[in-house]
């Protein structure tokens, strides 16, 4: 019998391929490619490993005619169509725990960069200005932590807030008390993390029920002086809203890893103070990179080899 043919058509670290080989899979690794590359070459495949960059659109679909699973090397599968993938049979995999701790970390350093303005400091402190009377932070310590989801990225922020000495009021409509209880959190409405939170933390996927959660109502109902970082999904604030509140004073900080519109190359919130922002690092370590291609890997070849089903 003909081996199954996976193509890699995203940067992935190499553990990925290896797998494939060895559970029995052919595969190409051709990262890069432009959608008109892809259209020509996908008929060929039985799987596609992607992580962001590749965009699996309806008429990517409609040339994949052997396709059977794609792969989502991360957890969201917003560069998917789903339902045009669910009409053709064709099964979507994500990896939903290889980069959770490295997301929950990069949350914590952007709590820690807006606590004490380390990006703006920096980066006058290179220039030789020695700006040391232009600075003074605030302690985490004692502050309440306000999380937005509190499911496996955002249990992980809690755990690791409490290890800084914070309170952490958790906002999930998921979460049940006794879980709470379990996470040294306490289990709170919206309105109440809004008029308690020192810092809030977004931790959820996008959906049609949290898109613009942090909307111009509710940005204006915070406490005055409060910090924003978001590093699960644009699309989850009012970035208009966010930019006002900032230059008004009421929001002291505000960090994004992720953007309404990426890559953001252009935005509004650029230069202004109080805010800083990363381009989607969120998944960015050594750790997490090879989780989520071994993951993959693993699973694809499972379902492709053997018919299993894991994470679809
Ligand atoms: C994910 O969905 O896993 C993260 O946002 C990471 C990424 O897209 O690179």
């Amino acid at each position: 019998m003909a081996k199954p043919k996976v193509l890699i058509s995203d940067k992935m670290d190499p553990n990925a391929a290896r797998i494939f080989e060895e559970r029995g899979c052919d595969v190409d690794v051709k990262p890069g490619m432009s959608k008109e590359e892809l259209i020509a070459c996908i008929g060929e495949y039985d799987g596609l490993a992607i992580r962001s960059a590749t965009k699996v659109t309806e008429d990517v679909l409609e040339a994949a005619t052997n396709l059977k699973v794609i792969g989502r090397a991360g957890i969201g599968v917003d560069n998917v169509d789903i339902p045009a993938a669910s009409s053709k049979g064709v099964v979507v995999m994500n990896t939903p725990f290889g980069n959770s701790i490295t997301t929950a970390e990069h949350a914590i350093a952007m709590i820690m960069a807006l606590a004490r303005e380390i990006p703006a400091a920096n980066e006058r402190t290179q220039k030789g200005e020695w700006p040391k009377n232009d600075f003074m932070g605030v302690e985490v310590t004692g502050k309440t932590l306000g999380l937005i989801g509190a499911g496996n990225i955002g249990s992980i922020v809690a755990s690791r807030a409490l290890g800084l000495r914070m309170k952490v009021v958790a906002y999930d409509p998921f979460l049940t008390e006794e879980r709470a209880v379990e996470m040294g959190v306490e289990k709170v409405d919206l309105e109440e993390l809004e008029k308690r939170a020192d810092f809030i933390t977004l931790h959820t996927p996008l959906t049609d029920e949290t898109r613009n959660i942090l909307n111009r109502e509710r940005l204006g109902r915070t406490k005055k002086g409060v910090r924003i970082v978001n590093c699960a999904r644009g699309g989850l604030i009012d970035e208009a809203a966010l930019k006002e509140l900032l230059d008004s004073g009421h929001i002291a900080g505000a960090a994004l890893d992720v953007f309404q519109t990426e890559p953001a190359k252009d935005s509004p919130l650029f230069g202004t103070p109080g805010f800083i922002c990363t381009p989607h690092l969120g998944a960015s370590t050594t750790e997490a990179q090879v989780n989520v291609a071994l993951q993959v890997a693993e699973q694809m070849a499972d379902y492709l080899v053997n018919g299993g089903v894991t994470n679809a």
